[in-house]
């Protein structure tokens, strides 16, 4: 099959391309680093060109809701139309654990409630794989709290899961038929003060970690299961500590 990556080049979308190809897949990477850019529609129609299925693994350049929303909006509706014109049968897309269960939130997940919502409004048949945050994002999430010195987060639960797994899900689900919305995890919910105090200390890095209730989470409140799976999810075996120590 031709598979085009929309964000092909990004941590999530390497990998699919990379995981596709070694499927004997047709796999192209599109990003405005390849000349493809969904925002403004540029490259999109010759991309698509005989393409059978689109992945849409980008993400936004700015993370504040007014920036998220505007991204997802203008590059889901170009991506969308563009697929109608070249007859493209599958949209797959990449979104987050919890979005259907915080429709009205504020912050950078009312981007990703505007994506799925035009993704099912969209007539093409589709996946959307929602993942939890990946390992690989926990150092970033630590940096995004970081005040006067001290890392300060919420008390809320998290399922954080390898990036490759997510790949692996974007991946399996590209080759088979639409199947709406399937979710994925990793093995373990523990806090996210305790998860990304783990990341901090395996990286020798002396941040105190402080519980805060008052922390949000990238704009908006979270608890005890704002993040995780509530129903079936494909859950991945590789634990936290497994990912440290191969990283
Ligand atoms: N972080 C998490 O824990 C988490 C959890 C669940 C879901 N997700 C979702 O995962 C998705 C992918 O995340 P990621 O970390 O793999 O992203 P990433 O590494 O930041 O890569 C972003 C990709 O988007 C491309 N891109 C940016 N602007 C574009 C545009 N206007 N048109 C086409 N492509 C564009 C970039 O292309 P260039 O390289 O050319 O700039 C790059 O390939 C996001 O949608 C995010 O919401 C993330």
């Amino acid at each position: 099959m031709k598979i085009v990556v929309l964000g092909g080049t990004g941590l999530i979308g390497a990998q699919v391309v990379s995981q596709l190809r070694d499927r004997g897949h047709e796999a192209i990477a599109a990003s405005p680093s390849t000349g493809v850019d969904s925002v403004t529609g540029a490259g999109l129609d010759a991309a698509l060109a005989g393409a059978d299925v689109v992945v849409d693994v980008t993400n936004a350049p700015a993370f504040d809701e007014a920036a998220v929303i505007a991204f997802f909006s203008a590059a889901t509706a170009n991506v969308l139309a563009a697929e109608k014109r070249a007859g493209v049968g599958h949209h797959v897309a990449l979104s987050i654990v919890g979005v259907d269960r915080d429709p009205d939130s504020p912050g950078y997940l009312a981007g990703k409630v505007v994506q799925e919502r035009l993704i099912h409004e969209g007539g093409v048949p589709f996946t959307i794989v929602r993942a939890t945050q990946f390992f690989e994002f926990l150092a970033s999430i630590a940096d995004a709290s970081t005040v006067a010195g001290e890392v300060r987060l919420a008390p809320a639960t998290m399922q954080p899961v390898a990036a490759a797994a997510v790949a692996r899900a974007v991946a399996d689900a590209a080759v088979a038929p639409a199947a709406g919305v399937v979710e994925v995890a990793g093995p373990e919910r523990a806090s996210i003060p305790s998860l990304v105090g783990r990341v901090l200390v395996a990286a020798g890095d002396s941040r105190p970690i402080v519980v805060d209730e008052s922390m949000g989470y990238f704009g908006r409140d979270v608890d005890q299961t704002s993040l995780v799976p509530v129903g079936e999810a494909i859950i991945d075996s590789v634990t936290l500590e497994e990912w440290l120590v191969a990283r």
